[in-house]
């Protein structure tokens, strides 16, 4: 295994991208060991997505089976349907699934444009505003806690969960990140349990209610299932939408021609928002593990190999993508794997795609021009994700 000298996770993150060039002109699929984890490192468009399609290379939890610590982090996680395989993961996403399809989440567009007006309206005095913390959080907070039908004044606890817990399952995790991880899992589970038991006796009309329900086969989430699927949700619900909405800003503050053609034809914001998924991934990792032994193009995977499929690499790859470099807002067709595919395909990916819309529109049409208000920006120490720190603007 090659130990390769050039990775340092301070560089790595504030560039993933020359880190996957580098290991893509030696193998699109790369046998190594970066950040003490030896396995395959996926840089190919075309092997990322062969290994995403198939089975065969299955989803687990991140901590190991013989770790007796972080037992609750660990049993929660085992019944998220993300870290579920075949017949299992079918079974639970289809509980979740009705809720997300284009015509449930239409419904949800007016509440979504009245958020983010009223967000924006808090700021728009003091022509300042942080994007992240003044915006895309309480956005996303909101929207997801409305989906479950969490009480409005709890919506805030939302933003720490979510910040500890993407800590935890990251490739940079440390002993004291999962610990506090546990933490919040016990916290988020003493929470939602007394949430469930509530709607139990009052059911609503809202996603918990719906997943308490018998489907047409009669059957029914267990317990455990629910509180693992509200927690993901929350999770999943959070830190990548707020990281889609904050890394589309950072597209526009630094190609400001980008910012001027929008605005010029609006029409062409759907576009933008792909090119913004593709350009800057908020995943840019997820992981696999061989469940027996197969062959991707020459490359012969063992059994219980570990795969990092790096989804960030894979959109910028320039065997698949023209000028994969370049921020292009009309690319047609833009394939991205920002969501993943297979299976496993994101549920919320166009729940995601409208907070961004919804956003970047309300941007536009109320400034005149935005800057950074800071000499540079930060990258948050993640491999999986690309996520900033904070994000300040001046709006004129
Ligand atoms: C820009 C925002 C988002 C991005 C980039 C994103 C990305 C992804 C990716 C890459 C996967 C597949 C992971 C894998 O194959 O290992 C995934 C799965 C998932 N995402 Fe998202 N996601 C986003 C927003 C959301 C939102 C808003 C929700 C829900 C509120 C959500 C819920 C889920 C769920 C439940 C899964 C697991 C699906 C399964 O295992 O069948 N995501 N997401």
């Amino acid at each position: 295994m090659n130990q390769s000298p050039m990775f340092k996770t301070y560089e790595y993150v504030q560039d993933p991208y020359s880190f996957y060039d580098e290991i893509r002109s030696m193998n699109t699929i790369y046998r190594g060991n970066f950040l003490r984890y030896p396995g395959w490192y996926v840089t190919g468009y075309e092997e990322a997505s062969l290994i995403l399609k198939d089975i065969r290379f299955q989803n687990r939890v991140p901590i190991p089976e013989t770790t007796q610590k972080y037992e609750i982090l660990k049993n929660v996680q085992k019944q998220m349907m993300l870290y579920k395989n075949p017949p299992d993961h079918n079974r639970i996403r289809k509980f979740v699934r009705e809720s997300f399809t284009p015509k449930a989440l239409k419904q949800l567009i007016p509440m979504i444009e009245e958020t983010a007006h009223d967000l924006f309206q808090n700021v728009t005095s003091q022509k300042k505003m942080n994007v992240i913390s003044e915006f895309a959080f309480p956005l996303a907070s909101l929207v997801i806690a409305n989906m479950l039908g969490v009480p409005e004044k709890d919506k805030g606890l939302f933003r720490e969960w979510a910040l500890t817990l993407i800590q935890s399952i990251d490739l940079t995790r440390s002993r004291e990140s999962l610990a506090k991880g546990n933490e919040t899992i016990i916290a988020m589970v003493a929470y939602f349990k007394e949430l469930i038991q509530k709607r139990k006796q009052d059911l609503k009309d809202d996603l918990i209610s719906l997943l308490l329900s018998e489907d047409q086969n009669g059957d029914r989430l267990t317990d455990e299932e629910l509180l693992s699927t509200c927690i993901l949700l929350v999770i999943a619900g959070h830190e990548t939408t707020v990281n889609l909405i904050s890394n589309s800003v950072y597209c526009l503050l630094t190609h400001p021609s980008v910012y001027q053609k929008l605005k010029e034809t609006p029409l062409l914001l759907e576009s933008a928002i792909e090119e913004f998924l593709r350009y800057e991934s908020p995943t840019q990792m997820t992981a696999r593990i061989a469940s027996e032994n197969v062959k991707i193009n020459q490359t012969e995977i063992n059994k219980g190999d570990h795969v990092y499929v790096f989804i960030g690499a894979a959109n910028r790859d320039p065997k698949h993508f023209i000028n994969a470099n370049v921020l292009d807002i009309t690319r047609n067709p833009n394939p991205h794997l920002s969501f993943g595919t297979g299976i496993h395909f994101c549920l919320g990916a166009t729940l995601a795609k409208i907070e961004a819309q919804v956003v970047i529109r309300t941007v536009l049409e109320n400034t005149k021009m935005i800057h950074l208000e800071t000499s540079e920006v930060e990258w948050r120490n993640l491999t999986g994700f690309r996520a900033l720190k904070e994000l300040p603007i001046i709006m004129t």
